[in-house]
């Protein structure tokens, strides 16, 4: 089987990039690390990229007229890169039909809530301040709507009763970086089968 060339977007702390990229430096998944593109110049997973020693660019949305032309531009790193997948590791954009129709079923994303439940910005708080007794993570491959495509893998989390947004966000964390890793390593090996809204794990 080829080994997969796996890119990150990340906006923040990169804290789920980590996980993923330490990965398949110590051979966990079988994938070769490609580049890190961040919209911020603030973020730190631009910083831990360096450490990893990958090319990570910041391409600011800002030099751009509009939504697809940043995409365009960061097609052309991900494409220059060998990329075959992308890893959206708390990527605060929403993506337009551009850069999903170059990279079908090809780009993964983190969500921290359970899916379709609290979509979009804020998932733990929202989920948080509804009250809800159960929480979660989805990694899900992304499509054209906010966080609706294709269910991967998904953690419940329990909400307790004396839980801040703080506590219940780091336990949901804990799930996120047993997931999204795993499910990059799925996909490394050609085990996601994508068939409508069904992936199914062979
Ligand atoms: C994570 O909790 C991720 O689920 C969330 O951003 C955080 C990034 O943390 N993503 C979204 O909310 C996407 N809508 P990290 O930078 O430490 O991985």
């Amino acid at each position: 089987m080829n080994k997969k060339t796996v890119s990150f977007l990340a906006s923040g702390r990169g804290s789920n990039f980590t996980v993923v990229a330490k990965k398949i430096i110590e051979g966990d998944i079988k994938a070769r690390l490609g580049i890190l593109i961040s919209d911020k110049e603030s973020a730190k997973a631009l910083e831990i990229a360096g450490d990893f020693g990958m090319k990570s660019y910041h391409v600011n949305p800002r030099n751009y007229p509009g939504r697809q032309e940043h995409e365009e531009a960061m097609v052309r790193l991900l494409t220059d890169a060998g990329t075959d997948l992308i890893v959206a590791a708390g990527y605060m954009r929403i993506m337009t039909p551009y850069i999903i129709g170059r990279f079908r079923n090809r780009i993964i994303n983190i969500h921290p809530a359970l899916l379709p439940s609290f979509p979009g910005v804020h998932g733990q708080k929202q989920a948080f301040d509804y009250g809800v007794k159960v929480s979660g993570c989805t990694v899900h491959f992304i499509d054209e709507g906010t966080d609706t495509g294709p269910i991967i893998m998904q953690a419940a989390v329990p909400v307790l009763e004396d839980d801040t947004e703080d506590t219940l966000s780091a336990r949901i964390l804990r799930e996120e970086h047993r997931i999204l890793p795993e499910s990059v390593r799925l996909f490394c090996e050609d085990r996601l089968k994508v068939s409508g809204r069904k992936v199914k794990i062979i």
